[in-house]
């Protein structure tokens, strides 16, 4: 197959993350005789450091032609006191309402050998697996009116969802669902918000049209202590923007390190492919960052936007592999020596050949 896939570097960790997953796609596509043309294009601080502004149009027209897209982050520092519009983070939030990306898929599993890496005791978090899908386009992010008073005595946003916007994501979790353990939990704060209990109400409706898939609701205050307590006991995490935001860094947490997460955004154009961690100015440019964010957005986007499930199953095995043979980046070691950002990448490319020889 040929595919055009854009690359996004970004901000902070993003360029050394994009390298390393980059590394990656080309060693499995060189394996599975792949055309994969990547593109990199300016995104954020990035962008903004070279006057351009943070989503550039060029940028803009690269990936709504592109099969799909990769991004590594956004979020600088430097741009902290610009107004909403111009600081680096815009260029992420016009790009998904742009794509129309509205359902976001931020998986979080404990892998083998990883289970004492994080804070929770290895028993808790034993058989942890589950998948927050996040409503991306609508809530607090985008709600009109939005703006803050002049002199600076207040500050509004508007929290809004439509039938139409919690029907279409309540699917992708269903749909998800089925193709796990088929339990979906949904999580608003119903004894609260408005914007809640039509969210309560459509999703049980739609779950009308799933019976072999078990519905659950959760506030969002609980659904938050349960994570901390109990992680295992979810599949499914099926939730709006904000407290999907929120609830995906504690997932991270409790998995061991949120540079373990990768995530796919979805909807009607092509996909947008990120690690869930972000820009992590304090680490970037020091060969540090975890890769595997990156690495597994890159298998996502395989098997999400290209439909190559054995080449994305093989990078999966892949950055098994290299933590079963012991490799670590600082955020996980836990008392190991650690390995930096191009190493992980090397040994899990290296792996990903390994593993396809011996099948
Ligand atoms: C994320 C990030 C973004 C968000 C920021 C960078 C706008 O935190 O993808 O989780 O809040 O959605
Ligand atoms: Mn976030």
């Amino acid at each position: 197959m040929q595919a055009r896939i854009v690359l996004l570097p970004g901000d902070g960790v993003g360029p050394e993350v994009v390298a390393a997953a980059a590394a990656v796609l080309e060693r499995t596509g060189a394996q599975f005789q792949h055309r994969f043309t990547l593109e990199p294009h300016d995104i954020g601080g990035a962008a903004l450091r070279r006057n351009l502004p943070p989503l550039p149009d060029e940028t803009l027209q690269a990936c709504e032609t592109a099969d799909a897209v990769l991004l590594g982050a956004v979020g600088d520092p430097a741009f902290d006191d610009r107004p909403p519009g111009q600081r680096p983070e815009s260029a992420l939030l016009q790009m998904r309402r742009h794509l129309k990306l509205f359902a976001n898929l931020r998986p979080a599993r404990v892998w083998r050998g990883l289970d004492g890496a994080g804070p929770l005791k290895p028993e808790v978090l034993s058989g942890t697996d589950m998948l927050v899908v996040r409503e991306l386009t609508g809530g607090l992010y985008y709600g009109e009116p939005r703006g803050i008073e002049a002199d600076g005595s207040a500050a509004w946003n508007t929290m809004r969802y439509s039938r139409m916007e919690i029907e279409r994501i309540a699917r992708v979790a269903f749909d998800a669902a089925r193709t796990r353990r088929r339990r979906v939990t949904s999580v608003d704060k119903a004894n609260v918000l408005e914007t809640s209990r039509l969210w309560r109400q459509v999703v049980a409706g739609v779950a009308r049209e799933y019976p072999d898939v078990a519905l659950d609701h959760m506030y969002v205050d609980s659904c938050a202590m349960k994570i901390a307590l109990a992680p295992a006991a979810f599949d499914v995490i099926l939730t709006e923007n904000l407290f999907g935001d929120i609830l995906s860094d504690e997932a991270g947490a409790v998995v061991g390190s949120l540079g373990l997460l990768p995530s796919a955004s979805v909807g009607e154009g092509p996909g947008l492919f990120e690690p869930v961690h972000g820009s992590a100015p304090d680490i970037a440019g020091r060969n540090i960052a975890n890769p595997i964010g990156a690495v597994l957005s890159a298998a996502m986007l395989l098997r999400h936007a290209l439909k190559l499930d054995d080449e994305a199953a093989a990078i999966e095995a892949a950055v098994a592999a290299a933590l079963d043979a012991g490799h670590r980046t600082a955020d996980i070691a836990a008392g190991r020596s650690a390995i930096g950002t191009r190493e992980m990448a090397s040994a899990i490319a290296d792996a990903v050949v390994t593993g396809a020889v011996r099948r």
